[in-house]
């Protein structure tokens, strides 16, 4: 099992009781990737943060891709304001937190702030996203906001809503789980997607180096057309108990919205699940990408970056069906070209679903993946 990135679980939880809430100087209530960005600081998903970043680990992610310690980090993680809420607090007031629950808004976290400040938008995208182009779905996000922030420790003190019962696991339990099943290498598997066989092939080609497969969806916001959270785990939860042996994979949930970051996000991606408890993270072909932002291999290449991130990436070359060969394989390992390949992505498991052409899924989707995929009206973010 791993060290949690920066040595330290971070645990931000604690009883309300504790906490001096008499003076609060604004309350806001966040969306729900904003919940679950409190809840992975306070379960330590993203250890070593302790709440949301201040402007020098802000200003340091964006200039050299760690914090302002040094420690390697690429997405920044803080609290956006408007101008109007902005100007109501400063350092050492107190932001009351709420979460959406049915029709009203309940207290769950409270944010001692440390520092307000105003970042470069533009900077800022361009480190993170390698791009200021507003048609990027992550670069529209962030210009979405005003460039105010606020900085400081977090603490959770309301009950963490458990989306998904089971699959949502704090580190803590991860790593409880891992070692209850003896595991002390343990891969870690991102994906946004319903299970194609590409996906399959990687995660079991990577298994035969490491005791476990941690497979790892993303549940949160992500943009129209992807696959909806619960396809992706009715998929998963079918395939691991059909397909794969007993006891080398577990499934469980990162809560997180998706920002198609490419090489920043494969790096972001492999932390948290150092901090889960994974000693490996399979980075395949366009981790994390959209449409063609980024080389297919940059996010292969980010990782001869950061040689003390403590978490050794599997990278894993574009796979696909090669009729030629005969068989599922990988461009690194394939003498014949592109013609030859029949190559599953995403964009192409969307197309013929929706064409309905499953004859033309057949190299690309088990049929019991299909199955279960179309057992939902429709599987498909709007
Ligand atoms: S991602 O946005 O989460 O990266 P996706 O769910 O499709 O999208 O990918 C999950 C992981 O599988 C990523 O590491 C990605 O690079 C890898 N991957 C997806 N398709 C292929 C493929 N055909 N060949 C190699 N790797 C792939």
């Amino acid at each position: 099992m791993n060290e949690p990135h920066g040595g330290k679980l971070i645990n931000r939880i604690i009883p309300k009781e504790e906490l001096d809430l008499d003076n609060i100087d604004l309350e806001l209530t966040l969306d729900s990737d904003q919940v679950s960005e409190v809840k992975n600081i306070a379960t330590g998903i993203y250890s070593p943060l302790t709440g949301y970043m201040n402007q020098d680990d802000l200003e340091s992610v964006i200039a050299k891709s760690r914090l302002a310690d040094g420690t390697p980090w690429t997405i920044p993680v803080f609290l956006p304001l408007s101008k109007a809420d902005f100007d109501k607090v400063k350092p050492g007031s107190q932001i009351l937190l709420k979460r959406t629950e049915g029709d009203s808004d309940v207290p769950f976290a409270v944010l001692i702030v440390s520092s307000t400040f105003t970042y470069d938008q533009e900077e800022y995208v361009q480190s993170v996203y390698g791009t200021k182009d507003s048609d990027h779905p992550g670069v529209a996000m962030v210009k979405s906001r005003e460039p105010r922030a606020a900085g400081g420790d977090i603490w959770v003190f309301g009950e963490l809503p458990r989306l998904h019962d089971q699959y949502d696991m704090t580190p803590e339990e991860t790593r409880a789980l891992f070692a209850s099943k003896g595991w002390k290498t343990i891969t870690g598997f991102q994906t946004r997607n319903a299970a194609h066989r590409a996906h399959e092939f990687i995660q079991k080609l990577c298994l035969e180096f490491v005791d476990g497969l941690f497979v790892n969806p993303i549940i949160g916001k992500k943009k129209s057309g992807d696959f909806k959270d619960e396809v992706i785990l009715a998929v998963y939860s079918m395939l691991i108990r059909d397909f794969y042996p007993d006891n080398s994979t577990a499934l469980g949930i990162y809560t997180s919205r998706m920002n198609y970051a490419g090489p920043k996000e494969a790096i972001f991606h492999a932390i948290a699940r150092k901090n889960f408890g994974c000693t490996h993270f399979i980075v395949g072909r366009d981790h994390a990408g959209v449409g063609n932002y980024y080389d297919k291999l940059a996010s292969h290449r980010i990782f001869d970056e950061f040689e003390d991130l403590g978490i050794t990436p599997m990278r894993v070359s574009n796979a696909f069906f090669d009729k030629k060969s005969d068989m599922y394989t990988t461009q690194k390992t394939s003498p014949f070209g592109p013609e030859h390949w029949i190559a599953p992505s995403g964009t192409e498991v969307r197309r013929l679903i929706k064409e309905k052409d499953y004859d033309g899924l057949f190299y690309i989707l088990r049929k019991e993946v299909l199955d279960e995929i179309l057992k939902f009206d429709n599987p498909f973010v709007e």
